[in-house]
């Protein structure tokens, strides 16, 4: 009798205890908020919105000030950045569980592309306009980043770039809105993955909030003026795709929007990511940005810098300390009502319990995952196959490439043939414990490739930059005893990247002379140029019979461009930004207007140059192949569609080469006529399609009045009834297909 008792009160606690648990847990997120926020002080809501760097690296300037660990331990930092590794990042954590409330802090990293393994620049992975590769990619970067103790990447950067000036060209996807917006999303996606507080999953960020990809002279931090039609059409556009991923984080930009920087600024942070767009995730700012509005000229000091800032809506305080030291008496004051302070402070809570963080703090602290994930050859692989799929032919004079594998001697020269971690281009991430052994030079990847029976020579010939020129005669040695050439030369790695504007886009120093000698002996050169931006280089261009770019290609380098020399991949890629003649015409971009003179026009004084044509070296969408692909039998399922209709388009593309391959089959619509003035084409849809040699396939796109929209003089979304032409291109300029269908009311 007694056990049967005991059986059934152990039950009864049991279903007590499981209706307790799920009460618990069924509290949610927002109501766990109201709980911490109604313990919380002032003073410790104002920590939340504090962010500091560790000072181990930084990666802006520098304020050392060794009073963190108190300000950790008394609840006044909500967040550090560049703390890196398990522990590391337990170490600070430890520090915050001191605290009054124990509110865990939050680690972000600029995981752009690749936290050990490293990815291409994120410009070159846009040129394989492959989404889910980049999803791929970004999905590694976040296993590795938060097995290394990291909760928020502060990528996908996607800031549209008509400026290679820019040094930050290196870290978006090129100068288009439509390619920009697919490819936030897929990086969104692969940063975040299924949802926040999976373990490998971190919050993402999407920056700069907004247009500082339009600073003037493509000098980095430098003004931005446009018009807001401008701003919706081309700028916008890939921070909305963000949103509509359901990005975690934003960051705002250093550079003013119309007179006023876009940490202060009302319009953008209030009016359009948490209202319009109703955003409901944080702002954090960029690396003393809310300070910087004193150097703007915005703000008087830096109680008015707090101000400004949390009125226009940016959250946290990275590394600027104004809302640590000001927002408090702007409270006490009644400038700044609690509401905001309160406003900010739930959305952060909010990431830190969709995180898991107030649930087990040192849930990213695992050094056993940090160890399996950060040696996981399979990453290697991945790293390799987006590398090749973003090398992009540029020239392939009597089908030079692929190389055979039965060539008996290669002569490998070049300043970068043997460089290792320029390979991993600009925002690699140092790992703590972690050398640079895991990277595959240029050398490295030929040796790899190449059978016993094929002679390497190496020779350095020049340096990337100065006037040197000893060097040649051993490389023009080299050349002479082999069978080809292949000269690997462009920019330092950190010629590009943050605060790395060039005012030329040339190779730097001798390398181009280096390549006329070798040219001179006679022997086929084929050209691997290694830039974060497109460069001018109309010597080689000219001149050399094959040309790679291979821009920075991260830890599997030499393996992917061993793979490309030699056919194992054909290359697939195509450029996602313009490459310019010469620095005079920049900007020079694909999707301009017509102009009442444009220079096809026979009207003798039209919009062009006297010393100069118009056209860019090398035009957005543009990339070969080994093999040729047609394009035929375009088909429109109808010539006439309503507002609410759609047309099927459908087009054959034939693989009439000997080699598989993949083609980038790009849709381009031009609005004939519109209340405002539209582009003479803009990219609205594209597919990636692989074909056996002698294999056709059918590719369909459909045209729906999303894809004819357009913002127009009252900044409305519209479809307006009239002729559009539709064009199927292999490039912006290659237009293989083309008809015309009517919108009508
Ligand atoms: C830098 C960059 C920003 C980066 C931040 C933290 O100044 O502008 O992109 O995420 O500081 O490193």
């Amino acid at each position: 009798m007694k056990a049967k008792f005991n059986t059934a009160l152990w039950l009864i606690l049991l279903f007590l205890n499981q209706v307790l648990f799920a009460q618990s847990q069924s509290k949610t997120v927002d109501q766990r908020v109201d709980s911490v926020m109604q313990l919380m002080t002032l003073d410790e809501k104002i920590g939340q919105l504090n962010q500091y760097s560790d000072d181990w690296t930084a990666t802006g300037p520098v304020t050392v000030d060794n009073d963190k660990t108190r300000q950790v331990r008394n609840g006044q930092v909500g967040s550090m950045l560049n703390c890196k590794g398990t522990d590391r990042t337990r170490w600070w954590q430890e520090a915050a569980m001191k605290s009054r409330l124990k509110i865990p802090l939050l680690f972000g990293q600029d995981v752009v592309h690749g936290y050990k393994t490293t990815f291409p620049i994120p410009l070159a992975e846009s040129c394989s306009w492959d989404l889910d590769a980049m999803t791929l990619s970004s999905r590694v970067a976040a296993t590795e980043a938060s097995a290394g103790g990291i909760h928020w990447t502060f990528a996908p950067m996607v800031d549209i770039a008509r400026d290679p000036r820019w040094g930050r060209v290196m870290e978006g996807a090129g100068e288009d809105p439509y390619l920009g917006s697919m490819i936030a999303a897929a990086r969104v996606k692969g940063f975040q993955g299924n949802k926040l507080g999976d373990v490998n999953s971190v919050m993402a960020c999407a920056k700069h909030f907004a247009a500082y990809g339009a600073a003037i002279g493509g000098r980095d931090y430098n003004t931005v003026d446009m018009s807001n039609q401008l701003l919706w059409e081309v700028y916008l556009p890939p921070f909305k795709a963000a949103v509509d991923a359901g990005v975690a984080t934003f960051m705002n930009s250093f550079n003013v929007l119309n007179g006023i920087p876009a940490t202060g600024n009302s319009y953008l942070q209030r009016d359009i990511l948490k209202g319009k767009w109703d955003f409901e995730g944080f702002v954090v700012s960029d690396w003393n940005s809310i300070g910087e509005m004193i150097t703007h000229g915005f703000a008087k000091n830096e109680e008015e810098a707090a101000f400004n800032a949390i009125t226009a809506g940016s959250d946290m305080d990275m590394e600027s300390r104004c809302y640590k030291k000001s927002l408090s008496q702007l409270v006490a004051g009644g400038k700044v009502p609690l509401a905001l302070i309160d406003d900010a402070v739930r959305r952060i809570l909010q990431k830190k319990f969709e995180l898991g963080l107030f649930d087990d703090p040192f849930k990213y602290c695992n050094t056993e995952r940090e160890q399996k994930e950060l040696n996981n050859p399979e990453h290697a692989k991945i790293a390799r196959d987006v590398a090749v799929r973003s090398i992009v032919l540029l020239k392939n004079q009597d089908n030079l490439l692929p190389l055979s594998k039965s060539i008996k001697t290669i002569a490998f020269i070049g300043p970068l043939v043997k460089a290792v971690k320029q390979n991993k281009g600009y925002w690699d991430v140092e790992v703590p414990g972690v050398d640079s052994n895991f990277i595959v030079s240029q050398w490295e990847g030929l040796q790899n490739k190449v059978g016993s029976k094929t002679k390497l020579l190496y020779a350095k010939g020049c340096e990337i930059e100065g006037s040197d020129k000893s060097g040649f005669d051993e490389a023009v040695q080299m050349a002479k005893q082999s069978d080809v050439v292949i000269l690997s030369i462009g920019e330092r790695r950190d010629m590009s990247g943050e605060a790395h504007s060039r005012s030329n886009l040339n190779i730097p120093g001798v390398q181009e002379d280096l390549l006329k000698e070798l040219l001179a002996t006679g022997k086929p050169v084929v050209v691997l140029i290694n830039a974060g931006r497109p460069l001018v280089f109309n010597y080689t261009a000219d001149n050399a019979p094959a040309i790679l770019y291979t821009w920075w290609l991260g830890s599997e380098a030499g393996n992917a461009i061993a793979d490309i020399l030699f056919g194992d991949y054909n290359p697939s890629a195509k450029l996602t930004i313009s490459f310019p003649l010469s620095v005079g015409q920049i900007p020079v971009y694909y999707n301009h207007l017509n102009t009442g003179r444009p220079v096809t026009s026979n009207m003798g004084n039209t919009s062009s140059y006297i010393d100069s044509p118009v056209n860019p070296k090398y035009e957005f969408g543009y990339g070969l192949s080994y093999t040729n692909f047609e394009y035929s039998n375009l088909q429109l399922s109808k010539k006439k569609m309503s507002i609410d209709g759609k047309i099927v388009v459908s087009l054959t593309v034939s693989n009439t080469g000997k080699y598989a391959g993949e083609e980038i089959i790009q849709l381009y619509l031009r609005d004939l006529v519109g209340s405002i003035s539209r582009p003479v084409k803009d990219l609205k849809d594209f597919a990636k399609i692989a074909l056996k040699a002698g294999e056709s396939k059918i590719v369909r796109f459909t045209i729906d009045k999303e894809k004819l929209s357009f913002y127009n003089q009252k900044l409305q979304w519209v479809a307006e009834p009239g002729e559009f032409e539709l064009m199927i291109g292999a490039s912006s300029s290659d237009i293989r297909l083309n008809s015309v269908f009517e919108l009508v009311n």
